[in-house]
């Protein structure tokens, strides 16, 4: 299990300064460091277009991490396992350089070197970015490495299906599937990994799980955040692309898809898109019906575009075509600048007339990780009140503090687990799913809601 920790690692950042790698990526590396989790012979190698010193890159990295858990003797070491290389990303010379200099590095670390790419670039620089790393061979092993080397890629993965299709094929022609790892941080979030176990360890759960007797599956990711300085991402991507193609998507597969063979990680992928190829593309003229959009109303200014038409909210009715499911509604939803930060799969079982409310269990993702089912029991005293109560297993409460999804993507890739990354053809079904509302969105800004911040998304 820790094999890992014998090899030294090379991790390569192109995009260390933007928003996902400062947020998520660089506290993830801080504490991994702090509970001695990487290789001791550990480099980072940040890549950015223009000269940066180290100290720059980490200079918020404070700010992001919980007051107490903050040791400085800890960022000193991360930001001695880092240098920084200046590239023009357009400039096949320049990954030369960086190759030659990760041979260097390679060598000063030892034999049985793993390197890692990070890619947490624009989906647009993506297919030039991979094929100059092919072209200048950086997708071989070269020096005292160890194994061929990883190419770790955020989300969105493309634009639309066609793009998506691009970019698969730029992957595999030069790192291939086994060695392409697509980050759906999601899917390393404590909740979501146990659903699966959750539903096929407890038979009670496997038998009731079915349009028999489940009436409806919400999955809902709301933040209070807004776009923060994210304005030209967003503007390019929106909360459809965002969050509803991957992270909302992949959570409906985990908890609707069947029984994989093994609980290992290329029959949960083969069950998982099973699954995803079930669910019904949204045809033209159902996406005024089934898809719902707004933008909070200070977004425009934000953004410095007065007629935008991203969508900041988005709500899906998905149906999944097959015997198990057929009928039951399927809902995905998500938006920025809402009242609360809550990310949740609700599943409702089907009521009967005797019954003063419906049952539903929820997997909570986040905050408060856990599950509860609702249920209704008599109110104490001598009046036959009922009212609905809940019993609940929360993470914390059992187990104490579990580590972070962006913590465990990393160690996983490391280690070359695939299983809570998004293949290929998984990506590619949950691009057919939404292609059609996409592209009508794009046309117009027809039924966007307006919003104001802080609202309630059953108000959109
Ligand atoms: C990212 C999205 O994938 O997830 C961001 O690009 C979003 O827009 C973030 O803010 C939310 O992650 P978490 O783990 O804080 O819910």
């Amino acid at each position: 299990m820790n094999d890992y920790l014998e090899n030294p690692l090379i991790i390569i950042i192109f995009g260390i300064t933007g928003d996902l790698s400062q947020r998520k990526l660089l506290p993830a590396l801080y504490h991994l460091t702090k509970r001695h989790e990487l290789p001791e012979h550990t480099k980072i190698v940040g890549v950015s277009r223009h000269k940066i010193p180290v100290s720059e890159v980490y200079a918020k990295l404070q700010e992001r991490i919980h007051g107490s858990d903050f040791d400085k003797a800890v960022a000193e070491e991360l930001h001695d396992m880092t240098e920084m290389v200046q590239m023009d990303l357009d400039a096949p010379d320049d990954y030369r350089k960086l190759k030659e200099r990760l041979s260097e590095v390679s060598d000063q670390l030892g034999p049985g070197v793993s390197r890692i790419y990070y890619l947490s670039i624009p989906a647009q620089a993506f297919v030039s970015v991979v094929h100059q790393l092919g072209e200048a061979g950086h997708h071989e092993p070269f020096g005292l490495d160890g194994e061929r080397p990883r190419l770790l890629v955020e989300k969105p993965f493309g634009y639309d299906t066609a793009s998506a299709k691009t970019l698969v094929q730029a992957a595999d022609e030069h790192f291939g599937e086994q060695q392409t790892f697509r980050i759906d941080h999601y899917l390393a979030k404590e909740t979501a990994q146990n659903i699966l176990t959750f539903r096929f360890q407890n038979p009670l759960f496997q038998t009731i799980w079915n349009k028999k007797h489940i009436a409806s599956i919400h999955v809902v990711a709301y933040e209070t955040i807004g776009i923060e300085n994210r304005a030209t991402f967003y503007e390019q991507t929106g909360a459809l692309r965002d969050f509803l193609q991957s992270h909302l998507i992949q959570l409906l597969a985990l908890v609707t898809m069947e029984k994989p063979e093994q609980l290992e990680s290329d029959a949960i992928h083969a069950e998982k898109l099973r699954l995803l190829d079930s669910i019904k593309t949204i045809m033209p003229n159902e996406v005024h019906t089934l898809a719902t959009r707004g933008q909070y109303d200070t977004y425009r200014e934000e953004v410095h575009n007065e007629k935008s038409a991203v969508e900041t909210f988005a709500r899906l009715q998905l149906t999944i075509d097959n015997d198990q499911w057929r009928e039951v509604p399927m809902v995905v939803e998500s938006g920025k600048a809402l009242h609360e930060k809550c990310s949740r799969i609700s599943v409702t079982f089907r009521s009967n007339p005797d019954a003063k409310a419906e049952n539903v269990l929820d997997f909570r993702i986040q905050p408060r990780e856990g599950i509860t089912l609702s249920l209704q029991a008599k109110r104490p005293g001598l009046d036959m009140e009922t009212e609905t109560v809940q019993m609940e297993f929360d993470y914390a409460r059992s187990y104490g503090q579990t580590a972070d999804a962006y913590e465990r993507v990393i160690i996983d890739a490391v280690r070359g687990d695939q299983s809570l990354f998004s293949s290929a053809a998984e990506v590619l079904s949950s691009w057919r799913i939404v292609e059609n509302v996409l592209q009508q969105w794009s046309h117009s800004d027809d039924n966007l809601a307006i919003y104001p911040v802080g609202s309630h998304a059953n108000n959109i």
